[in-house]
This record gives structure tokens, sequence and C-alpha cells, in this order.
């Protein structure tokens, strides 16, 4: 594919620029905390539709719509007192909240649903961009659906660089996984959609009340989060999924690379990678998407993974795990 995509450092001069091209409806890549994501307006119905274009995304999976300001919230999204009081305890940062959606949103950007998903970057370069452009930003993952998401502007420029003409850079994300996804249509009844970053405890801890756990991929889920079937996040080696990993498994086995969670004592060869020296899970999830990638294009013929075990985070390590391996 002819890579065409520019990738902008975050000068003032290029994100005057860059948010000239949003205003025209054009797509930039943007990063954020969480992954990079791929930018429209989200209140175009054309820059909506070309998102999707990009991606090769199908129509019934709704975008994620970005805000720079709490003000900016009941332009797009009907909030109600849960949602504000997660606001203010998690935004910005990598929370998204599904709540019933505004006439500002059309209904290319949600795939016909009611509701829409907000969300509040931390990014500085992200927000700046947003305030810049004027108008709330629609941002899925920036890759070719279905692939694994990016963490690097390069990444971004290897998926969709003959799709896309502007990628802004801002470094690697720090959190690396998507955000947690809450539905909030109901604030009596809250659910995780997505595990993440933030923690189903922590949301629950803030809303004073249980919040239900993330239903399985493929069930139930498909029809309140139509974009979280299971093939999702998928290198195109296999991956495998294991509880435990041995090091003496991994000596057998020299034509599969063996992912870790921290790094197995003893000198190692190459096709052992771990996610985090000492198997710290923040650094884990910083490193999980790249360490897909640069195993995916190694040419290995499986890669063995280990999963995390526990809750918090661990879960959203799993989840995406679960997703990469199945196909
Ligand atoms: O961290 C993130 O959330 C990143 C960055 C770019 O912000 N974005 C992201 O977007 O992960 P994406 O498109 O890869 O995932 C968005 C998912 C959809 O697949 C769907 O499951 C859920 O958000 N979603 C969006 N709108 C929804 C709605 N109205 N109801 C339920 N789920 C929704
Ligand atoms: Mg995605």
């Amino acid at each position: 594919m002819a890579q065409t995509a520019r990738i902008y450092r975050g000068t003032p001069r290029n994100l005057a620029l860059l948010a000239a091209r949003l205003r025209a409806g054009a797509l930039v890549a943007v990063p954020t905390e969480t992954v990079y994501g791929l930018a429209g307006d989200a209140t175009s119905r054309a820059a909506c539709l070309r998102i999707f274009a990009a991606k090769g995304r199908p129509a019934n999976d709704p975008l994620i719509v970005h805000i720079a300001g709490l003000r900016d919230l009941a332009r797009v999204a009907v909030p109600n007192e849960a949602a504000l009081r997660l606001a203010r305890r998690f935004w910005p940062g990598p929370l998204t909240m599904v709540l019933p959606k505004t006439g500002a949103v059309p209904d290319e950007a949600t795939a016909n649903l009611p509701s829409v998903a907000v969300r509040m970057p931390s990014h500085p370069l992200f927000r700046r961009l947003i305030r810049l452009a004027g108008v709330p930003l629609a941002a899925p993952s920036a890759n070719p659906f279905g692939y694994v998401s990016p963490t690097t502007a390069a990444h971004v420029r290897k998926g969709l660089g003959g799709r896309i003409r502007h990628i802004l850079d801002g470094g690697p994300s720090s959190v690396g996984l998507e955000s947690t996804i809450v539905d909030l249509r109901d604030p009596a009844r809250p659910a995780i959609l997505r595990p993440g970053a933030i923690t189903r405890d922590e949301v629950a801890r803030a809303l004073g009340r249980p919040v239900a756990k993330s239903r399985a991929p493929g069930g139930a889920r498909l029809v309140v989060a139509p974009g979280q079937m299971a093939r999702h996040y998928s290198p195109r080696t296999p991956v495998v999924l294991h509880e435990k990993l041995s090091a003496k498994a991994a000596a057998r086995g020299r034509a599969d690379a063996w992912l870790f969670v921290s790094r197995p004592a003893g000198k190692q060869p190459p096709n052992v990678s771990w996610l985090d020296p000492r198997g710290n899970l923040q650094g884990a999830a910083r490193r999980l998407f790249a360490a897909l990638r640069e195993l995916d294009e190694a040419g290995y013929r499986r890669i063995h993974a280990e999963l995390p075990m526990g809750a918090g985070l661990a879960e959203a390590l799993r989840d995406r795990l679960s997703r990469a391996a199945s196909r």
C-alpha cells in the first residue's frame, strides 16, 4: 500500500493546521493515553462515514465521541448524576460512558443507536486539538478493523498509512489499552461493557453501588456494545493462551514465540519475551499491543501468551489477550 500519511509533531502551527483539516471534514490520527485514535468531526455525517471507510469497520460498530471539557458533555449526551460523578472522578482519563445521545450526534456516529459513548481524554495534544477544532471528535482506534490497536504513530502509519493523510505524533500511549466502557444509560444498573485501566472496583466505589461485570464476548454484549465481537485485536499469527508458561516448554518450541508476563530467570533465547521485567501490570498494559505486533511480524508459527492473573488491570489484559487468540 502506498504510504501517503504524513506524521506531524505537536507544534502550535501543526495543531492549528490539523484542527482546520478536521473542521473541513478530514480525518486525523491522534495520540491518546489509551491507544491512537482515528479522529473526525463527530457532528459531521460525512466525516463519520469516512472513519468507517478508512478502517474497513462494519457500520454496526458505533464510535466513541471525545470532548475536551465537561461543558461539552451536554452537547452530545444527556448526563445523569452518576455520569457526572464518574466524570468528576475519572476525567480526563481512560473512561468512556454510554449515555442517551443528543441530536448533535448523527446516527452515522452511533450505528443508529439512541445512545452515545463519550470520553474526555487526558493526552494534552489530543485535548488541545479538540479545543482548536471546536467540535467533538469521533475516534475509534486507528487500526484496520480487527487488527491489534496502535500505541505509536508508526503503528498507525503501518496499518492505515495508505488510507489517511495526517497522523499527529504524541509519543507512545501511556496506558496502552483501550478505555474502560461503562454503560450508564440506566444509572441504577451500571455495567462495564469493556474492561480497561479504570477497574470495575474503582467505578463501583465512585458510584457507591455494585457494577455489573462485562458480559462475555459474543453473548448479550453483542446487543449492547455491537463492536465487542470476539475476534478483535488479532494478530495474523495464531495466539495460544496459557495460565502459566514454563521456560522449559519455551526451550522445546523454537519455531514459536513465548510471551511471559514477567521476565523468566536466566538467559533467554530470542523467541522468549515478556510484557514487563517484574510483571508490573501497568508496564504490561503499555507493552502488550506493541509486543503482539512485533511477534506477529517476526514470522513465528504461533504466539504462546501467558495470562496475567488477578483482578483490576489483569482483567483488561486477559480480555485483550482472549480477543487476540479468538478467530
Ligand atoms: O480508548 C479508547 O476508547 C479508544 C481511544 C481512541 O479513545 N477508542 C476505542 O474505540 O477503543 P473503538 O472504536 O475501538 O471501540 C469503541 C467501542 C465500540 O466497538 C463499542 O463496543 C463501544 O465502544 N460503543 C461505542 N458506542 C456505543 C454505544 N452507543 N453503546 C454501546 N457501546 C458503544
Ligand atoms: Mg478498536
